[in-house]
């Protein structure tokens, strides 16, 4: 297992410009998207990693020409025709995006599929998908809970529903929307929870798709998709750990460049400024229906805020981040809502409040809100991310913060979504 040692001794800044990987969401559905639609698209910046290796992996195993060309992936879509049946599972490794997904996609318009992943995403729910998809008429063989290896056996034709999301996921509603682009006759209406990132919704009206948004609901229908040449923005999701570093490290600036500045993935970077954190986000000029812009973050003094249930979503993947933000700021941050943290890759809650107070972090979690105090000098400590990418990562920067040495375990998780990251924090690094 790979380890890496941070040295929080010496008095270390980031400094410098960059750029991080292309959005991995919006990534997974240009390539499940552009599998369904008439001609070949071109998306440019589709990040490596092994989450995204794994959606290009199982639709070639649905018989679509996917492939990595230079920096670019190419998909030939396959216009009306259905997907074939893949000869052996599909292998969706750990992630959970590329398995809800393609549930929804396959039930439109696959053969019967089975769907498997890793031990990590065997235990993540998949009932969110399944019952909606099970409404509509596709038959499903799952795991005991409703959980992978999962087989979908999809109907001939689809029917449609009028779903009350459950809860603020943008998976579940991106799995509703790919069955119901497929649906022969009718229109398939998502209600409920909605707030959480918007990318299908934004992509599939400029792929010439019948998607209408309104306040509360989405609606849509059968649609020939035409193919898309697309320049995916940098994760903000990405971009937030040298956000971090910077916001933490005295005398810290970093700018990273072309990021997607798509309001519902910035809640990190809102929360950071509401901190009293240094923020400031200049927008690029493009044609491209996704926001994309510079960020540039200095350190700067940190109070503490309350953020509240409805604002988590934009900001699901960066809590850990957060966390380690309000060991900083001067108060008791407050985070309410966060139970979903608990079904990621690891269990992020326990995982981030074990690994913090190791370093001498004030903090206790009460159902689904957890309280920080601030601000704590962090002590280096032994941190284990439960090979977590986002826990390696966001351990890596709270090394970084403490006085001493830290060691986090098992880094080599990173290569989920982030496979360049300590060469990137390295260039930082003065
Ligand atoms: C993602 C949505 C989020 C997020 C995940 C990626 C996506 O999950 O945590 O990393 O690409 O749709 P939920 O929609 O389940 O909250």
């Amino acid at each position: 297992m790979a380890e890496r040692r941070v040295n929080g001794h010496r008095a270390m800044r980031l400094s410098g410009g960059m750029g991080v990987p292309g959005d991995k969401s919006i990534s997974h559905r240009i390539l499940v998207l552009g599998s369904m639609a008439r001609g070949t698209s071109f998306a440019k910046g589709v990040p490596d990693g092994l989450d995204i290796d794994a959606t290009i992996r199982c639709l070639q195993g649905l018989g679509v020409r996917c492939q990595r060309v230079a920096d670019a992936v190419s998909i030939d879509g396959l216009g009306r025709k259905r997907y074939r049946k893949p000869d052996a599972p599909l292998d969706c490794g750990g992630s959970a995006t590329t398995m809800r997904l393609l549930l929804g996609a396959v039930a439109g318009r696959g053969a019967e599929t089975t769907l498997r992943g890793t031990p990590s995403l065997c235990k993540r729910p998949m009932d969110r998908v399944i019952e909606p998809l099970r409404l509509m008429g596709a038959v499903f063989e799952a795991a005991e809970g409703n959980r992978a290896p999962v087989t979908v056996r999809p109907p001939e034709g689809l029917t449609p529903v009028d779903y009350l999301l459950p809860i603020p996921s943008s998976q579940v509603k991106t799995a509703l929307i790919l069955a119901g682009l497929n649906v022969p006759k009718g229109r398939t209406v998502v209600r409920g929870a909605l707030g959480s990132r918007d990318h299908t919704e934004r992509l599939i009206p400029q792929m010439g798709g019948s998607l209408v948004v309104s306040k509360d609901k989405i609606i849509v229908e059968r649609s020939d998709l035409q193919a898309v040449a697309f320049n995916v923005p940098g994760d903000p999701s990405a971009a937030a750990f040298f956000a971090a570093g910077a916001a933490l490290l005295e005398s810290s600036r970093v700018e990273i460049r072309s990021v997607s500045t798509n309001p519902t993935r910035m809640g990190f970077f809102e929360a950071l400024s509401w901190m009293g954190g240094d923020v400031s986000i200049v927008d690029d000029r493009d044609a491209s229906n996704e926001p994309r812009g510079t960020i540039t973050v200095r350190q700067a003094k940190l109070r503490a805020i309350e953020i509240h249930a409805e604002a988590v979503p934009f900001l699901v993947d960066e809590a850990p981040l957060l966390m380690l933000l309000a060991t900083a700021a001067e108060g008791e941050t407050v985070i309410h809502g966060i139970s979903e943290l608990r079904l990621k890759e690891t269990d992020r809650i326990n995982c981030a409040v074990e690994g913090l107070t190791r370093l001498g972090a004030v903090m206790a979690v009460d159902g689904d809100t957890v309280r920080i105090q601030g601000p704590t000098r962090l002590k280096g400590a032994i941190l284990d991310p439960w090979g977590d990418h986002r826990m390696s990562m966001m351990f890596t920067l709270a090394g970084l913060a403490a006085s001493g040495d830290t060691t986090v375990l098992g880094v080599d998780c990173e290569a989920k979504s982030f496979p360049g990251f300590y060469a990137s924090l390295e260039r930082l690094l003065k």
